[in-house]
Parts: C-alpha cells; structure tokens; sequence
C-alpha cells in the first residue's frame, strides 16, 4: 500500500516537473521567484495607497501577488501567469484574499486602461514587448515597478540597486500625459 502511494506522489511529482520544464520553455522563462530583498523593494517602491487595478504579469507562485494584495487593500491585484504548476499554487494561496484575482492567461491579453500600476519581474524579450504595449495603454500618472529587466526606451523615475551579489536594480517608471498616443493618428513619442 505504502509502495503505491509512493508511486503515486512520485508520478505527480514527476509530471510537476515536466510541466514546468515544458512551460519554462513555451513560455520563455522560468517561474524563479523574486528575492526576498526584491520583493521588499518591489512593494516599498509603489505609492502606498492605490485604488485602480494593479496588475502583476507573470505572478509565478504569488511570491510578490499576495503580499502586495495584503499590502493595497483598496486596489484589486490582478495576478496573471500562464505556467500551469505555479498557477495552482498562486490560486491556493489567493484563496481568503478578497482583492487578489488570479488569471491563468497571457498577460498580454490585459486591458491596462484603468490599472493604476504595473508589477513584473520577467525577461527582456517580454519588456521589449511591454515597453511599447505600456506606453499606449496606461493611462497618465500609473506606476510601473520592475525589477532585473529595464523598459526600454522608458526613462526610470528612481533606480534601486540591491544590496546583493549582483546589485539588482529594481526600477520605477511614471506614466505622463505625453507618453499617450496621440489623438488623430500623430506620430507616437
Ligand atoms: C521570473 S518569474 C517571476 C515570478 C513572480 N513575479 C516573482 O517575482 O516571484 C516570471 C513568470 O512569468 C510568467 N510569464 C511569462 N510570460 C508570461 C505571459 N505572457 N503571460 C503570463 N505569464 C507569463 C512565467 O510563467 C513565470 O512564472
């Protein structure tokens, strides 16, 4: 009986595992959860009291989603991540958290027009990506906080390094009014 029970943890064990070792390579990065000295500096980073909603792309195992819900009970965080392991885990520990949503879907799906600020750690093909969706969606005055992995051609309004081995840099970036598109089809700053 033992024997089968054995087994059977260690065939879903197994099956875990291949599931994100095949996501972390459909998806383009692996679930590594942020530091806990990244984490800090992530949340100390976003103005104190937000109400909008706050998204979180690519929540991975809710390493940052869930204390930045306890931390903004005013704003609903929506926590996205499509790899299907880490996201079981994120939607257990969302459980009891009235203002955390969990999606299992590509963030790219996102309607940003409203969120009033933006939280990834992710890698640089998605910022490159981000950093051009970002500027046309986010509404003036959101805060977009990343750490690792910069926007380009985005202009950080503070930069934090980390004290660890590789002096992190955690970022926080500004929506202004003129980094929204123009109204009638003008060039894009
Ligand atoms: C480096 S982990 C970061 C996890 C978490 N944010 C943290 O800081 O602890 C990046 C996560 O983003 C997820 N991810 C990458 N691209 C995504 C996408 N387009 N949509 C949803 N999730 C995505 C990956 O599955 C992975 O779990």
């Amino acid at each position: 009986m033992s024997t089968v029970l054995g087994l059977a943890v260690l065939g879903v064990v197994g099956l875990a595992g291949l599931a994100i070792v095949w996501q972390t390579l459909t998806v383009g990065i692996s679930p590594l959860p942020s530091s806990a000295r990244a984490r800090d500096a992530m949340l100390a980073l976003l103005p104190p009291t937000l109400e909008g909603p706050v998204h979180e792309l690519g929540a991975g195992w809710g390493t940052v989603a869930v204390p930045l819900a306890r931390r903004l009970p005013n704003a609903t965080v929506i926590a996205w991540e499509r790899s299907v392991v880490p996201f079981a885990v994120l939607w257990l520990r969302a459980r009891g958290l009235r203002n955390l949503e969990v999606r299992r879907a590509d963030f790219f799906g996102a309607d940003f027009s409203r969120a009033s600020a933006v939280v990834c750690y992710l890698f640089t093909g998605a910022m490159e990506r981000l950093s051009r969706r970002l500027r046309t969606d986010l509404p003036p005055g959101a805060v977009v906080v990343t750490h690792t992995f910069a926007l380009r051609g985005w202009q950080p309004e503070l930069t934090q390094r980390l004290d660890d081995l590789y002096r992190t840099p955690v970022y926080r970036y500004r929506v202004e009014a003129s980094s929204q598109p123009l109204a009638s089809g003008g060039d894009q700053k």
